[in-house]
């Protein structure tokens, strides 16, 4: 055991104690971070006249030199220090000797912990943010090449009507896009920097706080030192975030799996991301996409545990706190996962495009497009209805298409239809005609596609 604060102590910290309290099988993934927050303070403890310049040199050389060791495997960070906090302090006292002991002046571990975590967090949005990007372009570029490929839109998983898969690629744009959105909000709503705070209620010791949220690309410093020491909500908004990326990938997850079945068979997952049966021969299980669906319960299964952990907490800095830490890796690290493998299975998925457009030619996608056409013929809009449901049910009867019906057919239920019925209920013209924004119609979404493509420009 060893740790930083033995001097009021009498007794030796019970084992199961010790173990049970310490942080540093989960906390060292903070070395880096913790390293350059004590970089910032030395620097400016030495600006303001509370460090000598040569103790700042040998106290940074000594934390750059514990940062490169531990890159390079050179040293490891072990369990008998309580937490990362520690390990740093008493690995740099080790090296450089008594100026080690002055780096914690005008500090706590809870302005430490708080500064720290912002640190990692921050690189943490901004790699969710470079996955989306990805994700982004991946969906971009398969919605260029298939403005014109046909296949069913559902409403209640039944075919309801035709749409091209680019308009079905955007829906899962505008999700992401969203996504992106928030990662830049919670960026700029967590600006600030905690570092100074103190234990809670700021130091004697003459800080710049404005120096050091400055070389620690802060926008300013927090502006309340015990909301500093214990405000956790930029945590919980990102877990929050992540839990609505997940909710995407697994919805995207869900159709990918519909639709890679025997019955659909609208794509064929890549090699590399599928997996076999021991049992089964013939299997090709979309192992990924399931495996997606499933983890985005640990995301949200963090967001709850961090909202009901912090409900209780009075000010300022609790030892519940510590809490944040686990979960919050754990939901990155899955989310970060999920979202990389997906969009590597979807750049390699290959889209079967006859089987898509012949699956909406036979789900009566066009039947609304049909009961339009009476309605141009001068039947009014409930009249058309009940005709086009005779139609179907005739379809139905005979195993056909509508498109497979002939004129004569068409006109023993109605005498309005004429020649012009196939041009109208074709899938290019159900499709192409619907060119409202936002609409599948190929114009339409070439316009919508070209504002993709400048707001990817501006990313
Ligand atoms: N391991 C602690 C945490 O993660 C660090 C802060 C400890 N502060 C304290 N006063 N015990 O929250």
């Amino acid at each position: 055991m060893a740790q930083l604060w033995g001097g009021r102590f009498t007794k030796e910290t019970d084992q199961l104690v010790y173990n049970f309290n310490a942080s540093i099988s989960f906390d060292k993934k903070l070395y880096a971070h913790d390293i350059e927050g004590s970089i910032a303070h030395v620097m400016m403890l030495a600006r303001q006249g509370v460090l000598s310049d040569a103790e700042k040199e040998d106290i940074i050389a000594g934390l750059q030199g514990i940062r490169s060791d531990v890159e390079k495997g050179k040293l490891e960070i072990t369990d008998e220090y309580e937490d990362i906090h520690s390990f740093v302090e008493a690995e740099l006292t080790r090296r450089i000797g008594e100026a080690g002991k002055k780096l914690h002046t005008g500090r706590s571990r809870n302005d430490q912990v708080a500064v720290d975590m912002k640190l990692y967090t921050r690189d943490e949005v901004r790699q969710m943010n470079s996955l989306i990007k990805e994700m982004l372009h991946t969906l971009l570029s398969i919605m260029e090449e298939n403005t014109e490929t046909f296949m069913p839109g559902f409403t209640h998983l039944q075919k309801a009507q035709p749409i091209t898969l680019a308009h079905h690629m955007g829906a899962y744009f505008e999700m992401f896009k969203r996504d992106h959105e928030r990662m830049v909000d919670i960026c700029r709503r967590m600006d600030t920097c905690p570092l100074g705070s103190g234990a809670l209620a700021g130091t004697t010791y003459p800080l710049d706080r404005e120096y050091t949220a400055r070389l620690l690309g802060f926008s300013g410093p927090t502006l309340n030192s015990m909301d500093g020491v214990s405000d956790r909500d930029y945590l919980i908004e990102f877990l929050s975030a992540l839990s609505m990326v997940m909710m995407h990938l697994s919805r995207f997850s869900e159709e990918v799996i519909i639709w890679n079945t025997n019955e659909y068979q609208f794509v064929e997952i890549d090699d590399a991301y599928s997996t076999g049966s021991s049992i089964m021969p013939q299997k090709k299980n979309p192992d990924i996409a399931e495996l997606v669906r499933g983890k985005t319960g640990r995301v949200y299964g963090a967001l709850m545990s961090l909202l009901t952990t912090m409900k209780g907490i009075p000010l300022a800095y609790n030892k519940d706190m510590q809490e944040d830490k686990e979960l919050v890796f754990d939901a990155i690290d899955t989310a970060k996962g999920c979202l990389s493998l997906f969009t590597g299975m979807l750049r390699t998925m290959k889209f079967n495009r006859k089987k898509m457009a012949e699956s909406a030619r036979h789900g009566f996608t066009n039947a609304t497009d049909a009961a339009d056409y009476l309605v141009g013929k001068g039947v009014p809009f409930r009249d058309a209805h009940g005709i086009v449901g005779q139609l179907v049910l005739y379809c139905i009867d005979k195993g056909i298409a509508l498109d497979d019906m002939s004129l004569e057919e068409y006109r023993q239920i109605s005498p309005v239809f004429e020649e012009d019925i196939y041009d109208a209920i074709s899938m290019e013209t159900c499709v192409n005609k619907r060119v409202t924004i936002g609409a599948p119609g190929k114009a339409a979404m070439q316009d919508v596609i070209g504002k993709y493509k400048k707001y990817l420009e501006g990313y």
